[in-house]
């Protein structure tokens, strides 16, 4: 088995390398003076089964680019199997036409991905299940929830807890979470007027004197997050805090975050944690690394990675 890292989160990768008690392979991704991407393989890949390491995350193009150019370059090396492990799949959010005239960038970047040369896909967190059908290799989509479950008993305790979906297309994530938890359900019905900007209209579930916690796939403006909180609050909630697997937190949202009514936020380190997270005194970060680690050993080795989740 070889390990190649993109650029978009080396501590991961090198984490999971760790866990797997091999090194990184030694490769390089640098850029021509225009920005192009070049990938070099510094070690013999013929016949090895590959996994190259690459959040999707920003620069989103960029790292795309590095992950498909990578992949050639482990294609045209004979490498026998190639697995993008892509721990934040971007271009998520556009699994589907929301408008006339608009792409399925999901889809696309599925046939890119696929057409460079990738045989798997191993991935946590799809924004939506669905999106697996987009590919016509095996996709393994890992779920963070098995490992955000007892962190919020040890940090919140595991009683007077309502776990709170965000808007209508989270509520599954929501509901697995409030069932390992024994705890209540409420749904914010979301609506978004245009692209980036949220409002929340209604509460489904009665937070009245309840602890809320909001679970979601992503942060980015931190917008859906805040104004969630706010609406909580106001049906009666005691307080707030939010579980997010994909931090990808743009702009000025940790500045946002740490202004809001939210007490903690937690977060996965699927995108690598910038100085500004790590400063926060909102956030906090998990690792999913094991997590990732044991699902490549059991691709590896050919065995269940559902049973990782038993
Ligand atoms: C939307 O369907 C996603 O699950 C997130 O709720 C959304 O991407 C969060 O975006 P923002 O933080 O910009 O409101």
């Amino acid at each position: 088995m070889k390990l190649v890292s993109g650029n978009s989160n080396r501590p991961m990768a090198e984490a999971m390398a760790s866990g797997l008690g091999i090194s990184l392979a030694n490769a390089s991704i640098r850029r021509f003076a225009d920005m192009e991407v070049f990938v070099e393989i510094h070690e013999n890949v013929r016949g090895e089964d590959v996994f190259v390491i690459q959040s999707t995350s920003y620069p989103a193009n960029d790292h795309v680019m590095e992950l498909l150019i990578t992949i050639d370059a482990l294609r045209r090396a004979s490498a026998r199997r190639i697995t993008a492990v892509i721990p934040y799949f971007g271009y998520g959010r556009q699994d589907r036409k929301v408008g006339s005239r608009t792409p399925i960038s999901a889809k696309l970047v599925a046939n890119l991905l696929t057409e460079a040369g990738s045989n798997r896909i191993l991935t946590l967190d799809l924004h939506a299940g669905q999106i697996q059908g987009f590919f016509d290799i095996p996709v393994d989509n890992l779920y963070a929830a098995p490992g955000i479950v007892p962190d919020i008993r040890a940090m919140l305790g595991d009683s007077n807890l309502t776990i709170v979906s965000p808007d209508v297309g989270g509520v599954f994530r929501a509901r697995q979470i409030a069932q390992r938890l024994d705890a209540d359900l409420a749904i914010v019905d979301k609506r978004r007027e245009r692209a980036g900007v949220s409002e929340v209209l209604n509460i489904i579930g009665d937070v009245s004197g309840r602890r809320c916690i909001i679970v979601d796939d992503i942060v980015d403006s931190g917008g859906t997050l805040c104004n969630a909180a706010t609406a909580l609050l106001e049906a009666g909630a005691c307080g707030v805090d939010a579980y997010i697997v994909h931090g990808v937190l743009s702009g000025s949202a940790v500045e946002r975050i740490d202004a809001s009514e939210i007490a903690s936020m937690t977060i996965t380190d699927s995108i690598e944690p910038t100085p500004e997270i790590l400063a926060s005194q909102t956030l906090r970060v998990i690792t999913v690394a094991p997590l990732m680690a044991s699902a490549v050993q059991r691709i590896s080795e050919e065995s269940s990675v559902s049973s990782l989740f038993d």
